[in-house]
């Protein structure tokens, strides 16, 4: 397998007859990551590999409406509408995406473009919207640019999209593929690559098929911490370089459980990430607890419910108190019943989401 290069992304040559107008629109998945991403180079370049399970469920629905500006004046003109309503709040993050990619994509600036963008989770959930929103937005441009240059091979497209969707958020590149997809060169995982997400190249044990995930909605408030500060904490970070060194074991040893689908030590790993995650927090500086009671409460019984019903249930945590608890597919009655009755008292106001593993992207 060829591993692209920076270079495969560069613009396509600018066209002097662009349409006019038009519109184009894609959904695309949020995505959980099993071994995290949590440290970054220059250029949102991972420190180290991480893979994900793309949702179903949790997604943005994103329409990018373009109009051929008069004169094209050096910077970029757009408008965010957040449900049909107008929403300054994006307008930095969407404007440093745009400077990022330009680059690699040659009209943004000839172009008017308002971004309708809805997610079907709450947004008060506490679940992040980056992942989905981001990658919504660049296979939205890619689109675009595929009207333009309509001999494109699809697998440019998706893998363009996927770089472009980094930059705007690096978990981002992981929601274009799936189920599993793996971002960061990793010498056990041939294709993988620090420019984009790669769907998991080989076949996984039947126990791994439609896995499923619960998101239980502990916390429904702002980040306390945004992800952007928290990878710059490990610049400095005591424990950075082992931490690195741990998530490459750990895609390894993955890699192994995913062939022989032995779950005992997928628990194991899937839980010593998230942990290792807050890990990094709590001992970065500044320091932050991100957990909250009902956080613990939920790992405790998890744990006991595991151990007393023989049930491979798991949890896993992003930077945040929200907890996703995975379970294979044979285990969802049982599992769905615990959850329901048992965590569910621990969320905000009963609030959780039963998802699924997707495929994660689809035109609308
Ligand atoms: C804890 O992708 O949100 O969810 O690249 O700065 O946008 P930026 O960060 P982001 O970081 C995600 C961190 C994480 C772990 C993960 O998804 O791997």
């Amino acid at each position: 397998m060829n591993t692209v290069q920076e270079k495969d992304f560069l613009p396509l040559p600018a066209l002097a007859d662009v349409p006019e107008a038009g519109s184009v629109s894609w959904r695309s998945s949020s995505n959980i990551a099993l071994i995290k991403y949590w440290g970054k180079r220059k250029g949102q370049l991972p420190q180290n590999p991480s893979l994900s399970l793309t949702l179903d469920h949790c997604a943005t629905t994103t329409r990018l409406a373009f109009t051929k500006r008069k004169t094209a004046s050096g910077d970029f003109s757009f408008h965010i509408f957040l449900d049909g309503k107008s929403n300054k709040s994006f307008e930095p993050k969407i404007r440093q995406f745009f400077t990022r990619i330009a680059p690699y994509i040659s009209f943004l600036e000839q172009y008017h473009f308002d971004i309708h963008t809805s997610n079907s989770f709450p947004h008060s959930s506490g679940i992040a919207s980056s992942a989905s929103g981001m990658s919504a937005l660049a296979l939205c441009v890619m689109e675009l640019e595929r009207q333009l240059h309509t001999d494109m091979s699809l697998s440019h497209f998706r893998n363009k999209a996927s770089f472009l969707a980094r930059l705007g958020s690096g978990s981002a590149c992981r929601s274009i593929g799936g189920p599993w997809v793996v971002w960061g060169e990793h010498s056990d995982i041939e294709g993988s690559t620090d420019l984009m997400g790669v769907s998991y190249p080989y076949e996984t044990h039947e126990i791994f098929t439609g896995y499923r995930d619960t998101i239980l909605l502990v916390d429904t408030g702002r980040k306390e911490v945004s992800s952007t500060l928290g990878h710059q904490l490990m610049h400095d970070h005591p424990f950075a370089e082992q931490r690195f060194t741990q998530a490459r074991k750990n895609m390894g040893k993955l890699k192994r459980v995913f062939a022989n689908g032995d779950l005992e030590s997928f628990v194991e790993i899937v839980e010593s990430e998230a942990l290792s995650l807050h890990a990094m927090m709590m001992t970065s500086s500044p320091y932050f607890i991100l957990m909250k009671p009902n956080t613990l409460e939920i790992i405790h019984r998890v744990w006991e419910f595991r151990k007393a019903t023989d049930t491979p249930l798991c949890f896993t945590l992003d930077a945040g108190a929200n907890v996703h608890v995975l379970y294979p597919k044979s285990e969802k009655d049982r599992a769905q019943k615990f959850i329901d009755t048992e965590l569910a008292p621990f969320c905000d106001s009963g609030r959780l989401i039963h998802d699924k593993a997707g495929m994660g992207i689809s035109r609308v």
